[in-house]
């Protein structure tokens, strides 16, 4: 039997970087949490490192969301187990290559990780947000989301459908117990890819860079102040009116010049008859 009156933040990608940081702010803030990550991160030691350093309650659950059915299994654990009143959907994955680069299975894999688990989780943990006196849902998008750049294709792309679904669902669930925001961080150095891309990119990756617990604090605070476009900083927020007002013709040849310098080559991958599934 599940205790109603103990309630737990339900996080996504909690095992690193941006996601690692929620769960030190939230537990900071005497929230219990459920966390969620791949297999053989650490989540088990991670646990017991925020119950002792905060004394709240800390549980996790393995999974991969390339598989099919993980966001089923996370969901159905997390309802039939605990009360959960934030949700939080940070889990994304990205990369910088030339489309002709990208193989089928990085495509499928940010559109599974960013797209199909941000959707289908918030779809599955709605009725149980909506038996709670107050509920949160923060989904983590990023300045991508406001342009289409080349060489990132399908990332800016996964991320423009974070920011529209979060907008949507804010609208729809108002005047309900249900309040949605989408926070949109500029560049976070995190894991050594993320902060080898961010360097390459020179002057650019440093406007609007905050680090992982800054970053963290800035949600969490701005999320439970029920801010629904969560812009992290000054710059970032100049940068989302220069977004804004700048035509694609004008920020698109920028943007993807400076994304360009992330890569080492153009060259085509091949694709073999027999990797296309019928
Ligand atoms: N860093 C930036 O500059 C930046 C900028 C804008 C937006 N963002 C967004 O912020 C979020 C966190 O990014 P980050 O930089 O902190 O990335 P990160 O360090 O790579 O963390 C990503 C998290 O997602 C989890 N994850 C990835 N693939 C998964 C899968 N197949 N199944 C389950 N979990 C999976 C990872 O789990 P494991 O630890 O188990 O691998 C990890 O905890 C992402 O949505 C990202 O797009 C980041």
């Amino acid at each position: 039997m599940k205790n109603q009156n103990k309630k737990y933040a339900l996080l996504t990608g909690a095992s690193q970087g941006i996601g690692k940081a929620m769960a030190h702010e939230l537990a900071s803030k005497n929230i219990n949490l459920l966390l969620v990550s791949l297999k053989g991160e650490g989540l088990a030691d991670f646990c017991t490192e925020i119950q002792n350093k905060y004394n709240v309650d800390a549980k996790y659950f393995e999974t991969d969301f390339y598989q099919y059915d993980s966001v089923y299994d996370v969901a159905k654990w997390a309802i039939s187990n605990y009360s959960v009143n934030i949700l939080i959907n940070n889990a994304g994955i990205g990369g910088t290559k030339a489309f002709e680069s990208a193989t089928p299975e990085y495509i499928d894999n940010i559109i599974q990780v960013n797209v199909r688990t941000t959707s289908l989780l918030t779809r599955l943990m709605l009725p149980e947000l909506k038996k709670q006196d107050k509920s949160y849902i923060l989904n983590v998008a990023s300045m991508a989301s406001f342009s289409p750049f080349a060489f990132k294709t399908v990332y800016p792309a996964s991320k423009a459908f974070i920011y529209s679904f979060s907008r949507g669902l804010h609208e729809e669930l108002k005047g309900t117990n249900v309040f949605v925001s989408v926070i949109h961080p500029g560049p976070v150095k995190t894991n050594a890819d993320v902060t080898a891309r961010i360097e390459k990119q020179g002057f650019f990756g440093k406007i609007g860079q905050v680090s992982p617990q800054e970053l963290a604090r800035i949600a969490i605070k701005q999320l439970l102040k029920r801010d629904s476009l969560i812009l992290p900083g000054i710059l970032n927020k100049l940068n989302w009116v220069l977004m804004m007002l700048l035509p694609n013709a004008w920020k698109l040849p920028i943007l993807s010049r400076v994304v360009r310098k992330e890569i080492n080559s153009l060259n085509p991958v091949g694709l073999k008859l027999s990797t296309i599934k019928q």
